[in-house]
């Protein structure tokens, strides 16, 4: 029997998760489909509920929704109280997880980036920053100061960090906010958790020489994502600062996601991301302003 998957997300039409998917399904003969659906806010606890899905992912604007239909919410789930990946259990229970967080994981490690007591300045708070934020805590970085451009924002993400750390009172040293980076000081890691790259006019997230304290930074990441540099990778890379994009990340959570829905198999990541860079080269258009190419 064909086991069927689905992205709940509006808009969808420009999401590359459907060739990730199909190209992994293929390579590894499995009977599964995966088609991306418009879907308005209140379907997505009916569609999940729905018998015909064995699971699927779930992109803006419902991963918070999404979080709350789950039975069987992952501790990542719970601490950042979003859902990107869900699936029926043999019991008929709804399981989901936020691989977002596992998927920066591995696009760190594959950058040859190691968290552990690392400094790190995390540009925005929105629901990409809260699965930087618990992964860089449980990932034993020792500072992740949250600059965001609304800062009643980055308090609420600093609030959930803590309400839900395995230790609080490490997170309670470790996350502050913080109106413009330190003056002087030197970052291991800057990372762009903001919207600003999805457009071509967008201004950078962060100037990383003229900023006006003179921080200094050892590498970049940027979760924006293209099929070569984004423009702040580029700017970073300019100025001699190590960087990557966010391709990694969202090729690692799709391939986390492939692994929650077949246990025991191991996703094919090179071939999860070539179907990734494939379908972005093949975009004619450039990305739109709204956020819509996430997932
Ligand atoms: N690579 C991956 O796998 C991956 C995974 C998840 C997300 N992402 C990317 O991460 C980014 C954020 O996603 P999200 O889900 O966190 O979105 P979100 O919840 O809408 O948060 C957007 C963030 O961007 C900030 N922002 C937006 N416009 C801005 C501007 N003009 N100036 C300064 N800050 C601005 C917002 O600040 P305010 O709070 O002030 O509005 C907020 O911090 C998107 O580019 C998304 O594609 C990538």
């Amino acid at each position: 029997m064909t086991l069927r998957f689905a992205l709940l997300g509006d808009p969808v039409r420009h999401s590359i998760s459907p060739a990730m998917h199909r190209a992994a399904f293929d390579v590894l003969a499995l009977d599964a489909e995966y088609t991306a659906r418009r879907t308005a806010p209140d379907e997505v606890g009916p569609i999940m509920r729905s018998a015909d899905l064995a699971g699927g992912n779930v992109t803006l604007p419902h991963k918070l929704r999404a979080a709350r239909a789950l039975a069987r919410p992952s501790a990542a789930v719970r601490a950042t109280g979003a859902c990107n990946c869900w699936w029926r259990r043999p019991d008929g229970e709804l399981a989901g997880d936020n691989t977002d967080v596992g998927g920066l994981r591995t696009a760190l490690s594959r950058f040859g980036f190691r968290p552990r007591g690392a400094r790190v300045l995390l540009l925005g708070a929105g629901g990409a920053a809260r699965a930087a934020v618990h992964g860089l805590l449980e990932g034993g970085a020792s500072s992740v100061e949250v600059l965001n451009r609304t800062p009643a924002r980055a308090r609420a993400l600093r609030d959930r960090a803590l309400a839900h750390a395995t230790d609080a009172d490490r997170a309670a040293d470790a996350v502050r906010v913080v109106a413009a980076p330190h003056a002087g000081a030197t970052y291991d890691l800057v990372l762009n958790s903001t919207s600003l790259g999805l457009s071509s006019g967008d201004p950078l997230p962060l100037e990383l020489v003229r900023n006006a304290v003179g921080a200094r930074f050892g590498a970049a990441f940027d979760m924006v994502y293209a099929a070569g540099e984004t423009a702040w990778v580029r700017h970073a890379r300019v100025l001699g600062i190590r960087a990557v994009g966010g391709l990694d990340m969202l090729v690692g959570q799709a391939a986390l996601s492939l692994e929650r829905w077949f246990p025991g198999r191991a996703a094919p990541f090179e071939v999860m991301r070539e179907a990734a860079v494939a379908e972005l080269r093949s975009r004619p258009e450039p990305e739109p302003a709204d956020g819509s190419s996430a997932a």
